[in-house]
Order: structure tokens, then sequence, then C-alpha cells
């Protein structure tokens, strides 16, 4: 296992999942992607996490974005924990579950850290983007439910400025006015930005999101 930095590209992997064989490459297609791991099948944190990530869906397809979860648990017990997953959070989960019972994927994306637990993941979260490249990774302990709110806003910022010579600040949120990307002068991000640039200080130049009507 190596480690996977931002940047790197993503290691493909073959799988099983509750939709059938995942060849992670090719299911990415064209479109963003998240895998996300779970400690473990029948678990209180990971059951509201899924069905939270179901309700979601609409907003994920709106971004591009598929959405594949992880634990090392089987098929079977996937299957059966779906059930509990949709009559308990009002849901029916509508991303596959992959099963890696071997942990082979799990390793691959350093997902099990021994000195927290020696055989369950832990909250990982990848974001890939469009290109198979890492664009996010984030760690949580299981012990704390993730934001998938906070998810969507980042990804909103990843995909803003990957199209756009642009950042974006503490706390952005999708409509806020963004940072111009210091690699660019102020007179080119005023022809670029036809909105209008805001020299708050020659490092910090402020303009209305780009990609908005
Ligand atoms: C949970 O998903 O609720 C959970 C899993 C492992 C440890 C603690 C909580």
């Amino acid at each position: 296992m190596a480690t996977i930095r931002l940047g790197d590209v993503a290691p493909d992997f073959s799988a099983n999942s509750t939709e059938g064989n995942i060849n992670f490459h090719e299911w990415l297609g064209t479109s963003w992607g998240i895998l996300f791991s779970h400690p473990s099948d029948y678990t209180p944190v990971c059951t509201t996490e899924l069905g939270t990530v179901a309700k979601y869906k609409d907003e994920f397809d709106k971004r591009n974005v598929k959405v594949v979860a992880l634990s090392v648990d089987g098929l079977e017990s996937h299957a059966g924990w779906v059930k509990d997953i949709n009559e308990t959070q009002n849901t029916t989960v509508n991303f596959p579950i992959i099963a890696d019972e071997d942990k082979k994927v799990s390793e691959l994306y350093d997902m099990i850290h021994p000195n927290e637990d020696s055989k369950l993941t832990v909250r990982s979260v990848f974001v890939i983007g469009d290109d198979k490249k890492v664009k996010l990774i984030i760690t949580y302990p299981a012990s704390t439910g993730r934001n998938f709110d906070e998810l969507l806003r980042v990804i909103d910022s990843l995909q803003l400025t990957a199209y756009h010579k642009v950042a974006t600040p503490a706390n952005w949120k999708h409509g806020e006015d963004v940072v111009v990307s210091p690699s660019i002068s102020t007179e080119d991000a005023k022809n670029i930005f036809t909105k209008g640039v805001e020299e708050v200080k020659p490092y910090l130049r402020m303009t209305p999101q780009p990609n908005l009507n």
C-alpha cells in the first residue's frame, strides 16, 4: 500500500458491491466520484450516514458525482442492513456498497488505521475528479458521523476552482464572492472576470463567483 496524496490518480480496483461488480475507473466514467468507507454494517452512525447520502442523491447528480460506499462486511450482510437503512431512515439506498471482505480496497486506500482499530475501516472520504485524480481526502473517526452538507460545499469549491482561476475563502458557500488565484495579475484578472475585481490588497483580490448568471 502506497500513501495516496492529493493529485494522485485514484487507484483502480475491481470489487463486489450491492449493485454488482465494480471496475472503479470504468464505473466512474466521465463523472466525479466519492468513495467513502464505513466501520461496519448494522451500526448506528453508519446507518444514519447511508440514509443521508441516499436522500442527497439529487444533489450529487446535479454535480455529476457518483457515490460508492464501502465496508468490510459481505454482500449478504449489506443486503439485510440496506433494508434496515431504508426502513429506519425513510429512504431507498440508491448507490452501491462495496463488500470488501478481503480488505483489498480498504488496504489499497489506507482506510484501516491500526492504532484506531486493527480490523475496521475509519470513516474515509475520497473525492475523485473527472480526470480520475484525488481532489480531497478527509478522515473521521468511527464515533463521528460525517457532515454531507460540508461535502457538497467542498465539491462546489473543487469543481469551481478546477475550471476557473479562482480559490474559495474561509467558510465560502456556493454563490458567494471568491478569491482571484494568486497566479494571475490584477490587470489580467480584470479582463477575465468581467463582473468586477476588488483589490483589497495586491495579494487579496475578490470577484463574484464566475460561473453564475
Ligand atoms: C457507528 O457507525 O455507529 C459506529 C461504528 C463503529 C464504532 C462506533 C460507532
